[in-house]
């Protein structure tokens, strides 16, 4: 008799991420805290993806969340050999919205050329893997509802609709 092939659950990628484990040194892509040299990588990075060049901002977020900030603050950058070629950007915020400590993800890109390889997968376990270290059990994240690309990645890994919804409005009415 034919046998059904079950399809993967989507949870199950982050455990088999975790099941990997630390890479081989051969690796060629390693998951690192970001450093000031990468400063101009990410940004060239940035403005390929948003279109936009943002170098003071991207100081301003070094600076807080930079290679000396806390474990809380985690900046970190995905390097093939010398070359950056994605990061990720996370925090854990306490009793925000009502809600329980928890880890925040504010910002993931991997450089078009990189993508499905794993690394965006990579970023999100290591930053997941701080937060679990700094005691928070959940992690969130916010993003544009057109952007398919990145529901699609967080989904992929996981992710699920929250109970949290976002409000706005415009100040200058
Ligand atoms: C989203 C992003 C980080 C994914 O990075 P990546 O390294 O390509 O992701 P991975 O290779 O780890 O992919 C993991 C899973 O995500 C999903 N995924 C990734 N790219 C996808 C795509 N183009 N279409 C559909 N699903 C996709 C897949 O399920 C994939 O698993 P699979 O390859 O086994 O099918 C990357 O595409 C990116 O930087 N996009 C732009 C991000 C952006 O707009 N940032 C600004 C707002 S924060």
């Amino acid at each position: 008799m034919k046998t059904k092939s079950v399809p993967r659950r989507p949870a199950d990628r982050a455990t088999l991420a975790r099941a990997r484990g630390p890479h081989a040194p051969s690796d060629p892509v390693s998951i690192r805290r970001v450093r000031h040299g990468d400063l101009d990588q990410i940004i060239a990075i940035d403005a390929t993806v948003t279109g936009l060049e943002k170098r003071n901002y991207w100081k301003s977020v070094y600076r807080r969340y930079g290679a000396a900030g806390p474990a809380e603050r985690q900046f970190l950058v995905a390097d093939a050999k010398g070359r950056v070629v994605g990061f990720i950007i996370g925090e854990v915020r306490d009793w925000e919205f009502g809600s329980a400590p928890c880890g925040w993800v504010f910002g993931i890109d991997v450089e078009p050329g990189s993508r499905l390889a794993g690394i965006g997968a990579r970023l999100l376990e290591a930053i997941c893997a701080s937060f679990r270290s700094a005691d928070v059990r959940k992690v969130r994240t916010m993003l544009a509802r057109d952007n398919k690309l990145v529901l699609s990645f967080f989904r992929s890994q996981g992710m699920m609709a929250g109970p949290f919804i976002p409000l706005e409005m415009d100040l200058d009415a």
